[in-house]
């Protein structure tokens, strides 16, 4: 069987930057940006941007067109013994989905809530309470919430037919929902641009707070938002890059989509800081307090500022419209990450069913994120997931890369079919400096986590949190060590 291809270069873009750009864009990037000093946060983005996001997305991006395949045979044919490394890459990525496509059914609901203007009187307890219906605390799970359960049906159902046929339906679907957003995201910035006070927003945002730099926090946060943004770590990229032909260019599409995910990211920024600086005026609050709210971002102080201007209703609306298309690509790039490790190993194995199995399974997975408790349990999800499953498996493949397989043979072969070469800062890159950073970091976070433990959840929940990443952890090394002693009996002098 043929492997399925991009139907064109211009695709293959529009599916990488609407897979990178997602939520993390518009509520996280801004927020951080927000809570780290304004443009002062800037500085380790950039810096983060080009020491390891840039380098890691060639790397993906190079991995999977050269191998043609999904992260699990890819690494596969790297080395016999990383197989394992594919797998723990896109377990994480099937719990990442199972959770993200929850965040998108609170946009689904807010989304049909917007005709009403639902929040319109008390944004945080239509969150809370209406649309989340949230327990009082983890211990007492409160059964399902069932609007929330259907919408994730109805989310689940949209991803399966983007992914059921390939490329082929991505290639439909992206073209649409990657340009779309960006129009609404400019429409919102003419509308904020012209409500009192967005210069205040804009002033907070941009005005760097050059203390903050000496603060470690902010080094963290700017690495792991590089990392989440370019969608690094998971089988995404390799998954897309495999679709390419062997002999297209790597470092322009490289440099095109991380370039226009950044882009798209300060652009939200703009958006989301001259809204904040409205709300700020109307209710006489300091921009900081309202920028500080988390992950009440986009739920509670975005729609609140929504709701207070005129034509609130079709703003909302917009906003959820945008909220929606820009979640969804993300969304079925992790399911594509999954299938493509699926159908790798079983070739014969028909798209349609696997992508039916896979986004049936998704579905069943998420159903813990709609109890009352459901807020609770993504926020540990995400939290180990991203942190250490994710840093964990970019060290592996930086490793993998730069010093099994060899950084300088994969330079090669990037230049060989890229127009404008990679320097050898490439290899720098990839074989010390994204290995020693992302370490300092894994230890940072680790330490940060074992002293005092992450929110102010009981041990039993924790414990769910370290069994994502433990568990298959485990797996994946015993699997990773068997394979490698089993190779090394074969044939002892390769070792
Ligand atoms: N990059 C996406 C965002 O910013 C999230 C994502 C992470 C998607 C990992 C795929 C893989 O929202």
């Amino acid at each position: 069987m043929t492997r399925q291809k991009w139907s064109s270069r211009t695709i293959f873009i529009l599916a990488a930057v609407g897979s990178a750009v997602g939520l993390g864009n518009v509520w996280r990037f801004p927020y951080l940006a927000g809570k780290y000093g304004g443009g002062a946060f800037l500085v380790p983005y950039a810096i983060a941007l080009i020491a390891v996001g840039i380098p890691l997305l060639m790397l993906e991006f190079a991995v999977g067109q050269k191998m043609q395949q999904g992260a699990i045979a890819s690494y596969k044919k790297l080395h016999p013994a990383f197989s394992a490394l594919g797998i723990f890459a896109v377990f994480s990525a099937f719990i990442i989905v199972s959770y993200y496509a929850v965040v998108m059914a609170w946009s689904l609901l807010y989304l049909l809530a917007s005709f009403r203007l639902g929040w319109s009187e008390d944004a945080s307890a239509f969150f809370y309470g209406e649309v989340l219906q949230i327990s009082e605390n983890i211990n007492t799970i409160g059964g399902i919430n069932w609007p929330v359960f259907i919408a994730l049906l109805l989310v689940w159902i949209a991803i399966y037919f983007c992914v059921w046929k390939g490329t082929k339906s991505v290639g439909n679907v992206v073209a649409y929902t990657v340009p779309l957003p960006v129009i609404l995201m400019a429409i919102l910035l003419i509308r904020g641009i012209t409500l009192p006070g967005f210069l205040n927003g804009w002033q907070f945002y941009l005005i760097p707070n050059w203390q903050q730099l000496i603060n470690p926090e902010v080094w963290t946060a700017a690495f792991s938002q590089i990392f989440f943004t370019l969608s690094l770590a998971f089988g995404t990229m390799i998954a897309y890059g495999s679709y390419k032909n062997s002999d297209d260019d790597i470092v322009a599409d490289t440099w095109t989509t991380a370039l226009l995910n950044s882009g798209i990211s300060l652009f939200s920024g703009f958006v989301v800081f001259a809204v904040l600086g409205y709300l700020a005026t109307i209710k006489d609050t300091p921009v900081p307090e309202l920028a500080a709210s988390g992950p009440g971002l986009a739920f509670i102080i975005f729609p609140e500022a929504l709701s207070q201007m005129p034509l609130a209703p079709i703003f909302s609306l917009l906003f959820f419209i945008m909220l929606l298309t820009l979640g969804i690509d993300s969304a079925f790039s992790l399911v594509e990450a999954i299938n493509a490790g699926i159908l790798d190993l079983r070739s014969d194995w028909d798209l349609a069913k696997v992508s039916l199995f896979v986004c049936s399974f998704g579905f069943i997975a998420g159903i813990i994120y709609t109890t009352k408790a459901g807020l609770y349990f993504l926020d540990i999800a995400d939290r180990f997931v991203l942190n250490y499953n994710g840093l964990l498996t970019g060290i592996f493949q930086a490793i993998l890369v730069g010093w099994i397989y060899g950084a300088e043979k994969m330079r090669r072969y990037i230049n060989e079919v890229s127009d404008r070469p990679v320097g050898k800062w490439w290899n720098i890159a990839i074989k010390y400096l994204i290995p020693i950073v992302l370490t300092a970091l894994l230890a940072t976070q680790l330490t940060r986590d074992l002293t005092s433990p992450y929110g102010q959840y009981p041990a039993w929940a924790l414990s769910l949190g370290w069994a994502c990443v433990i568990v298959p952890l485990t797996i994946c090394a015993a699997l990773l060590l068997k394979n490698w002693q089993k190779l090394r009996r074969r044939s002892p002098q390769t070792f």
